[in-house]
C-alpha cells in the first residue's frame, strides 16, 4: 500500500527538470536495500519514468553464473572472489548499464562499485590503494549519480538474517556467514563516505519500510531539485 505521503512526493517528482539516471542502492546483509530498489524502480515507472532494475552481480548471463558461484559455497580466494565481482560488474556496465543510459533509461542498481570498495576493501582489507583503481576498472567510469545507503546496525541484520533462515542456516552465503565485526567494517565504510562525499545519503533502515521508502524518495528529490531545478 503506497501511503499519502509518499503519493504526493511522487507527484512533486513531475515538477523537477530531471532525476538520475544511475541510482544505486547500498547497505549491510538484511538492511532491505533490494526491496528499496524493487520499490523504486515500480514506483517510478508508474510515474511514467523509464525505469529499470539491475542486480550487482547478476543481471547479466554471464553475471548470473558469477553470482551462484559467489553464493555457492566452494572455495574461492580473496583476490579471486574480488576479480569475480570485477567481471560480472564489467559485463553489466557494457552489456546493459551503457546502452540503456544512451536510451534515457533510469538505471536503478542493487549494488555497485561501492560494495567492492565496502566488502573487499574494508571487510577483506584487500589492496588499500589499488582497489579503487581495479573498481575503475570494473566501471570504466560509469558510476551513480547519487547512492543511497539503507543503514541499519550489524545485529540487527544478523538477526533479520537469523528470522530468513530459520528453517536451514546452511543456506547462507559466504558474506552471511561473516560476523558482526565484519558487517560493522562494511557499514563504517558507508557511513564515512557519506560524510565525504556529497552524492551519497544515509536512510535508516531500521524504520518500516514505507517509512524508509518515503526517506529515500525525499533524499532522491531533495538532490534532484537541487542539481536540475524546477519546471517553471
Ligand atoms: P546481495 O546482492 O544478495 O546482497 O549479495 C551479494 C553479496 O556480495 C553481498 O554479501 C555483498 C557482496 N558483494 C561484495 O562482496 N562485493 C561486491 O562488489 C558486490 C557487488 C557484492
Amino acid at each position: 500500500m503506497i501511503d499519502s505521503d509518499i503519493k504526493d512526493i511522487l507527484s512533486d517528482f513531475k515538477r523537477l527538470r530531471d532525476i538520475p539516471h544511475f541510482i544505486s542502492f547500498e547497505g549491510i546483509e538484511g538492511s532491505g536495500k533490494t526491496t528499496q530498489a524493487k520499490i523504486l524502480t515500480s514506483a517510478l515507472k508508474k510515474i511514467g519514468l523509464p525505469a529499470i532494475l539491475v542486480k550487482d552481480p547478476g543481471t547479466t548471463k554471464l553475471g548470473e553464473k558469477i553470482r551462484k558461484i559467489l553464493k555457492s559455497n566452494i572455495e574461492i580466494s580473496p583476490t579471486a572472489e574480488l576479480f569475480l565481482f570485477l567481471s560480472a560488474r564489467r559485463q553489466l556496465v557494457e552489456e546493459v548499464i551503457k546502452p540503456a543510459l544512451r536510451k534515457g533509461k533510469i538505471v536503478i542498481s542493487d549494488r555497485f562499485s561501492h560494495s567492492t570498495l565496502a566488502y573487499q576493501g574494508r571487510g577483506r582489507m584487500l589492496f588499500p590503494e589499488t582497489l579503487p583503481m581495479l573498481c575503475y576498472l570494473s566501471t570504466g567510469g560509469v558510476e551513480p549519480e547519487i547512492v543511497i545507503v539503507i543503514d541499519v546496525k550489524p545485529e540487527v541484520g544478523i538477526s533479520r538474517l537469523k528470522e530468513r533462515y530459520r528453517q536451514d542456516e546452511s543456506k547462507k552465503d559466504r558474506f552471511e556467514r561473516e560476523g558482526e565485526d565484519f558487517l560493522r567494517r562494511v557499514r563504517e565504510y558507508y557511513l564515512e563516505i557519506s560524510k565525504t562525499q556529497e552524492n551519497v545519503f544515509i536512510v535508516d533502515g531500521e524504520n518500516e519500510p514505507n517509512e524508509v521508502f518515503k526517506m529515500v524518495l525525499l533524499k532522491i528529490y531533495n538532490f534532484s531539485k537541487e542539481k536540475y531545478g524546477l519546471i517553471k
